[in-house]
């Protein structure tokens, strides 16, 4: 039987690359594409040996050619964390436009199914609490944050254009908020940043009084939801995510108690637009695709946190 090939965009980044080596176990071909802006080839450099795999250099806002044929291709290519889409808005904004309409042509062209990685932030600052698929949203799309929200926005629309005008074959994932090893302890998302204070033993930053919350899914419960999203036959989009919310304070007392550090909570103001609440209603994907997470956080950080202290060593 010949293997299925698949072309994982943002492949060296964290997600991408988890996604990789989930799709190299199902016996498919992988091809990688990344312009390692965010993402880094330690990441896959585990792979390089394979047959079944490669890897491309390559930026997806510009003219992307794959040859021979291609089964699924999985947008992941973006920068994901403020810090990154605040220091590269333009870039980040091109990547779910452009890039995203590069990818699309290519799968009308290759027959190809396609998934992108939409997220929480579509969400924007929500009013409805927890977010459903059906909500539409409170985003700022002249804030910081806009040149990500919008950009994911834009990206579902054109997905779902896609579908709709050329019957391609199209899935939309709802990522909220993941962790687990490759993630940058740099990349300023909250779980990195607590975890690297605590190590080092400084004070947790938390922004504003502390009391917003988050729920934070363990990466090998994503990666299944995902698999199982493309598999399925489900056109709206999907929320994935663990709605095990926890507010910021009790998510660094959290890590102080896990890290062993003597570490303090130290407090500065809130950045524009942060959104107050995040927590994914999941009753879709459990229905539709018989997901639900399976690690809780506790689980989860387990090697997230060792992988982390190997990287500070
Ligand atoms: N991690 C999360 O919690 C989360 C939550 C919601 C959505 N997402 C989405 O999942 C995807 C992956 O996020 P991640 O957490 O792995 O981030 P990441 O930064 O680790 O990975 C993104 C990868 O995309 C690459 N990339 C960026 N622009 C590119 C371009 N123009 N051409 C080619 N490659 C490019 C980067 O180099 C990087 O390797 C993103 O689309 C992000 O929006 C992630």
């Amino acid at each position: 039987m010949t293997k299925k090939r698949v072309l994982i965009t943002g492949g060296a980044g964290f997600l991408g690359s988890h996604l990789c080596d989930r799709f190299l176990a199902e016996r498919c071909h992988v091809i990688a594409m990344d312009n390692l802006i965010t993402g880094s080839l330690e990441n896959i450099e585990h792979l390089f040996h394979r047959e079944d795999f490669e890897f491309y250099h390559h930026d997806v806002s510009k003219f992307v050619h794959v040859s021979g044929d291609l089964d699924y291709i999985l947008h992941f290519a973006s920068p994901a964390s403020p810090i990154d889409y605040l220091k590269i808005p333009i870039q980040t904004l091109k990547v779910g436009s452009l890039g995203t309409h590069n990818l699309l042509g290519l799968a009308k062209a290759k027959g190809a199914r396609m998934l992108i990685a939409s997220t929480s932030e579509v969400y924007g600052d929500p009013l409805v609490h927890p977010q459903t698929e059906e909500y539409w949203g409170n985003v700022n799309p002249v804030g910081p944050r806009g040149v990500y929200d919008e950009a994911k926005r834009f990206q579902e629309a054109m997905t779902m254009a896609y579908h709709t005008y050329h019957g391609l074959e199209t899935r939309i994932v709802r990522i909220f908020n993941t962790f687990g090893p490759r993630m940058r302890l740099d990349d300023g998302r909250v779980l990195p940043a607590f975890i690297g204070q605590a190590l080092r033993g400084e004070d947790l930053t938390a922004f504003g009084d502390g009391s917003q919350t988050r729920s934070f899914c363990y990466v090998d419960d994503l990666i299944e939801g995902i698999y199982r999203l493309l598999m399925s036959d489900c056109v709206d989009p999907v929320n994935i995510g663990n709605p095990d919310e926890i507010t910021i304070n009790q998510f660094a007392e959290e890590i102080i108690k896990l890290t062993g550090s003597q570490s303090k909570i130290i407090y500065k103001p809130l950045p524009k637009d942060d959104p107050m609440q995040r927590q994914p209603n999941i009753t879709k994907a459990k229905e539709v695709l018989g997901w639900e997470p399976k690690y809780s956080r506790n689980e989860g950080l387990k090697p997230t946190l060792e992988y982390f202290q190997n990287k500070v060593k």
